[in-house]
């Protein structure tokens, strides 16, 4: 490898360029997303904390930063949903509401209304992907939440995660923006003018 290609590489360790997707869904109008029937989505509490540190060991693949952002959303009482299959954890989602501050909204200038949630951290263990149950976990959580009397729900995406993108489609959100960050060292992200702490597995 040449000096500059080394150069190259140390440098895009430090500092990275993030290209996300603000993106927003309709709760009130119902998408084309259906369920199987076998995924059950309920509330995240601390009895799952034993079952989904477990989980995150087995399936991700950054599993120290997983870890801290559980304990963040923990800490944060942020509301989360797991999907289960046959009773066991297959995946997770996370959703803050305008009476909880979440460091991605700065991010991505959105102010939230009583009836609008920011849900981020969506995850489907691998063996589990291309099955269609990100389909039917999105289209479960969407009929909770309009249950709660929420009408609208944002989320962010890379632009460059094409599954994650599609998904959205065809559950009906709409792309608002884009927004184009730096992040140094992948925590600390310069985005319009302003610093944040910002974790990108939060996604
Ligand atoms: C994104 C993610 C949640 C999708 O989960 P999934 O269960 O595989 O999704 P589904 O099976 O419901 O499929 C959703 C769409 O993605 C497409 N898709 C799934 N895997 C794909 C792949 N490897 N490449 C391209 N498209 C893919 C499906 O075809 C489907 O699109 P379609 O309806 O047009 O056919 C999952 O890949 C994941 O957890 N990724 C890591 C974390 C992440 O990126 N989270 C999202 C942050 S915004």
């Amino acid at each position: 490898m040449s000096l500059k290609e080394k150069l190259r590489e140390i440098l895009s360790f430090v500092v990275r360029k993030r290209e996300d997707m603000l993106l927003c869904k309709d709760l009130t109008v119902v998408s084309g997303l259906k369920s199987s029937g076998r995924l059950e989505v309920v509330p995240m509490h601390v009895g799952h904390l034993k079952e989904l540190v477990e989980f995150i060991q087995e399936h991700h693949r950054e599993t120290a930063r997983s870890l801290r952002m559980l304990d963040d959303c923990f800490r944060n009482r942020y509301e989360g949903r797991v999907a289960l299959l046959n009773g066991s954890i297959i995946g997770y989602r996370w959703w803050v509401t305008s009476a909880i501050p979440h460091p991605q909204l700065k991010l991505y200038g959105v102010s939230l209304l009583d009836d609008e949630v920011y849900a981020f951290g969506l995850y489907i263990a691998r063996a589990f992907r291309a099955q269609g149950y990100a389909g039917e976990f999105l289209a479960l959580t969407q009929k909770q939440l309009v249950d709660m009397g929420f009408k609208r729900l944002y989320n962010a995406v890379a632009t460059s995660n094409v599954p994650s993108r599609r998904l959205y489609q065809t559950f009906g959100s709409k792309e608002l923006g884009l927004r184009v960050s730096r992040s140094f060292f992948s925590t600390i992200t310069f985005c319009d003018g302003r610093w944040l702490r910002y974790n990108p597995v939060w996604m």
